[in-house]
């Protein structure tokens, strides 16, 4: 009976065995990281201004083709141009749709593998909020919130998944918030939804590992964008904000980009299922260092240049 077991535990090793590989033959793969992206078809949604934006740059400075997305033609065509004039020779294209839109997002991922006819890059930016007092809050908000943050998410990973399965390779990358682990007040649809794409990022990360496409998420903390334009405004929240970041201050859209070129890159080949939270350390810890003087005045804060 021992010998029985001893012999099927030996053949259950076999593969993991044959998988792994002596230090010997480690060290003869032993390749340099590489960051870049050259030649990648990507998909950024919601890249017109803010994160996104930068995520487009980024991308596109790392060598990808990046194809960005906004609700409307004059806003994709202004943000390319954008693209274009920040780095001669950016390669890029447009295409103007809601993701709260099933439709619009189906035909937006087949007009992309029709063109190039592959996607390996998709990361899902797009994000509205609405904030009400929960007995105020109108269920036309709580569902447009939901279906820009989380349905048009879904979708379009859906879609993409399709194309990146049959090539065996796909990056997929979500932004999800710091509130995809805590929870604020008035923010109910908005948090609702940062917790459910983190979900979402597990759960498909789980399913299509095996098919060499990885699912991460990045969880920005407060980043100077036109989202939060009322919260950087309101000198009380501002104060707290700085006053509660161990890095004392609100983060760059560009702070965000350098995880998801990360994520969408080779170097990043291990990395499924994570939520990667880039928030200056607020959420990491119970800081409060008051930032401002008598005179209201900031002082100043070391700032990547
Ligand atoms: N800023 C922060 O502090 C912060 C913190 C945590 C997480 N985030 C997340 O980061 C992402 C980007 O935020 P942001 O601060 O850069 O926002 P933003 O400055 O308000 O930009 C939002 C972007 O999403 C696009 N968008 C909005 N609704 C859309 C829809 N239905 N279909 C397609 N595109 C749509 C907008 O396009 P148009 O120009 O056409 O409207 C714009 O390009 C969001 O998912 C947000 O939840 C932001």
């Amino acid at each position: 009976m021992l010998r029985r077991l001893a012999r099927v535990s030996a053949a259950a090793a076999i593969p993991c065995a044959v998988a792994r590989c002596s230090q010997q033959q480690q060290q003869q793969q032993h390749a340099p990281i590489n960051f870049r992206l050259d030649g990648k078809v990507t998909i950024v949604t919601g890249a017109t201004r803010g994160i996104g934006h930068a995520i487009a740059l980024s991308l596109a400075e790392s060598g990808a083709h990046v194809v960005l997305t906004g609700t409307t033609a004059e806003g994709v065509a202004a943000a390319q141009q954008r693209l274009v004039d920040a780095g001669p020779g950016a390669s890029c294209e447009g295409i103007a749709f809601s993701v709260a839109s099933e439709a619009a997002c189906k035909a937006a991922v087949r007009r992309v593998v029709e063109k190039h006819g592959r996607i390996d890059v998709l990361v899902n930016n797009a994000g509205i909020n609405r904030r009400h007092e929960i007995g105020d809050f109108p269920t036309d908000d709580f569902d447009s919130v939901i279906a820009t943050n989380l349905s048009g998410p879904f979708i379009l990973m859906r879609e993409c998944s399709r194309a990146m399965k049959e090539a065996g390779y796909g990056r997929i990358i979500n932004i999800g918030s710091i509130m995809s682990t805590v929870g604020r007040e008035n923010l109910h649809a908005y948090v609702a939804s940062k917790h459910a794409i983190a979900g979402l990022t597990k759960s498909l990360a789980a399913e299509l590992g095996g098919d060499g496409v990885t699912v991460n998420c990045v969880g920005p903390g407060y980043i100077e964008t036109d989202l939060t334009r009322p919260l950087q405004d309101n000198r009380v929240f501002d104060a707290n904000v700085c006053g509660r970041t161990p890095v004392g201050r609100w983060g760059r859209p560009a702070e965000i980009a350098a995880p998801v070129v990360f994520l969408a890159s080779d170097a990043a080949s291990y990395v499924n299922g994570a939520t990667i939270v880039v928030d200056g350390g607020l959420t990491s810890s119970f800081h409060f260092h008051p930032t401002r003087t008598e005179s209201g005045a900031r002082p100043p804060r070391w700032v990547p240049q």
